[in-house]
């Protein structure tokens, strides 16, 4: 699962930092403790020579070791009852001097054999979502939410079905691209008029990959190149080249609303460059257009065009636009 690098080096120096204030204050309450009942002290201060007096005890006791554990490990859960009395005597946990990991998966190590663990990983979603709805405008939007009743059963001669039955098929298959995200997913041509619910499936379909543990980017086209454009000319713009490594490196990238920028050369080049290296490296992308599948090709090129041919699957919104529809 390709959780931003990024994002993860974040969750993980937030997470550092929360272990580092829950441990600051465990040492303020146990001084509190110390200070109001202090043979918990002495208590504590036995209990961690242990290893020390192991040694010397197996010395006294004429070289075995066995006996004097078992001897030590008794006086030590005597001593460990004590201290339960002395707490709870003054309402206290039994644990109150015992410091306890958030995650005892990885006892807050946030790694367990060299590999993220899952309260890392956990967190990692978290942050990425946060991320995502910061970009997102949900609106109460979800495959929940969407609605079939703005569109109409009537038979759409040039699209050979109604925009109603195509919407259930076009549904039916964002809902379960977004349930089944992964490896094997294909990328995806959105294409329809304005006011069809290109951006609605588009959010919807964020949402739920992200909030599996994948990386999603949401953004308009003219964002994204306007950032590419930033990173390439602009000066050490450092919100810019992240913005870009963060569209090429994100398992699935939405780019809604393609078409609405200015075609020029440069976007046409970076344009190719996200579809073609995204492609390459097994990323799959989302494109929402309100420009037909030819006139996309014909505003970006024969060689986008042949990479949406022949990888993309295009989902044709048709319809009445919503916004319209529901203003009446
Ligand atoms: N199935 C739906 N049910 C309810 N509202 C919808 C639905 N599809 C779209 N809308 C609403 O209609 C408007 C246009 O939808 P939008 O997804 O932005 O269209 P597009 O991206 O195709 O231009 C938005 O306000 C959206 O919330
Ligand atoms: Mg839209
Ligand atoms: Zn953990």
């Amino acid at each position: 699962m390709g959780a931003d690098g990024k994002i993860m080096a974040r969750a993980a120096r937030k997470m550092r930092e929360e272990a580092e204030a829950r441990h600051e204050g465990f040492l303020q309450r146990r001084r509190e403790i110390y200070q109001a009942l202090p043979r918990t002290e002495e208590i504590d201060r036995t209990l961690r020579t242990t290893a020390g007096r192991i040694v010397a005890e197996t010395f006294r006791s004429g070289g075995d070791p066995g006996r004097a554990i078992a001897a030590l490990r008794e006086e030590n859960l005597a001593l460990q009852r004590e201290r339960r009395e002395i707490l709870s005597a003054a309402g206290l946990p039994a644990c109150a001097l015992e410091e306890e990991p958030a995650c005892p998966l990885c006892g807050d190590t946030l790694y367990v054999e060299g590999q993220p663990c899952r309260c890392l990983l956990e967190r990692t979603t978290a942050e990425q979502n946060r991320e995502l709805s910061r970009m997102l405008d949900i609106q109460g939007q979800s495959f929940d939410t969407f609605s079939f009743q703005w569109y109409d059963n009537a038979y759409w001669e040039a699209e050979g079905s109604s925009p109603r039955e195509n919407m259930e098929i076009v549904y039916e298959l964002c809902a379960n691209y977004a349930h089944n995200f992964g490896s094997r997913s294909a990328s995806l041509l959105m294409t329809g008029a304005p006011g069809l619910g290109k951006t609605f499936l588009s959010t919807c379909i964020a949402q739920e990959v992200s909030a599996k543990g994948f990386s999603v980017v949401y953004d308009t086209a003219a964002h994204v190149f306007a950032q590419f454009e930033r990173s390439k000319f602009g000066r050490e713009d450092e919100a810019a080249e992240a913005d870009v490594h963060r569209c090429m490196a994100c398992d699935l990238l939405i780019l809604d609303d393609l078409g609405s920028e200015m075609a020029t050369a440069f976007v046409v080049s970076a344009l190719y460059q996200i579809v073609n290296t995204r492609l390459m490296t097994g990323k799959k992308t989302i494109l929402s257009t309100n420009l037909t599948p030819e006139e996309v090709g014909r505003r970006y090129g024969a060689a986008i065009r042949s990479r949406l041919e022949g990888e993309y699957q295009v989902l044709t919104f048709f319809g009445e636009d919503i916004r319209k529809l529901k203003r009446r």
